[in-house]
């Protein structure tokens, strides 16, 4: 089935969610690796968990709690402002290098972004990083009840853009949302920068290293990306 729609993740994938980092360690000096690293751990084990509990996918609520829980963590402690300037840096993500020039590349299908952020979040995101023309829609999972990798959030995709599962080429740095895209039907390519993250060394394991062995890697579900990228500008020659 020919391509007709390049569906992309957010966080992680055209946004590199590491780039609170120095915020994180500019407010708590000495404490930002970990408190980031623990931070974007924890706010994907909320999203998942708020889905099993039947929460309501609120990814701004998630995003806070799961950063005062990485405070506590860390041993800071969770003022509002504290946790309103961190959180307020998910609106200012860095846009990855190549995504602008990959995103043109791909102008013969439609191109739409497909997240756990609430609308309210993704508008400046995507705005801000000045992406939105290159897109046909930004398309929050609030809409679907559930957070990815609930089917329900992909489902969201024919109904936005009218292009049937077979038709659609998801992308995605995060293990679990390649492993959802491809349960629930889509071709999927699963981007992953600098190729695929060597095992640490004996010892003790930085915070930045646990991360990547814990989310940067395919997961062992047994649904695999069809594709795999070291960099979105691979896009376009996956796209016939
Ligand atoms: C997103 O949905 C998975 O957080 C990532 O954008």
């Amino acid at each position: 089935m020919r391509t007709r729609a390049v569906v992309f993740d957010a966080y992680g994938t055209l946004y590199d969610v590491q780039s609170v980092a120095a915020a994180a360690e500019r407010h708590c000096p000495g404490r930002g690796d970990l408190i980031t690293q623990v931070w974007r751990l924890k706010q994907l084990e909320y999203t998942w968990l708020r889905s099993l509990m039947g929460a309501p996918p609120d990814f701004a609520l998630a995003t806070r709690q799961s950063l005062a829980f990485a405070l506590k963590g860390a041993g800071v402690a969770p003022e509002p402002a504290l946790l309103d300037a961190l959180a307020e840096e998910y609106l200012r993500l860095a846009l990855y290098p190549e995504a602008r020039a990959a995103l043109e590349a791909l102008s013969g299908v439609k191109r739409a972004i497909l997240s756990n952020g609430t609308a309210a979040m993704l508008a400046p995101l995507v705005e801000g990083s000045g992406i939105r023309p290159l897109l046909d829609a930004v398309i929050s999972v609030e809409g679907s009840g559930a957070f990815k990798p609930s089917p329900a959030c992909y489902r969201l995709v024919e109904q936005v853009l009218g292009v049937p599962p077979d038709a659609v080429l998801f992308v995605s740095s995060n293990g679990f949302d390649v492993a959802g895209a491809k349960a629930f039907g889509f071709r999927v390519a699963q981007v992953v920068r600098g190729g695929a993250a060597a095992p640490p060394q004996a010892g003790p394991v930085a915070p930045a290293a646990l991360f990547r062995l814990l989310r940067g890697r395919t997961e062992a579900l047994g649904l695999d990306a069809d594709h795999v990228v070291g960099s979105l500008m691979d896009l376009a020659g996956l796209v016939d």
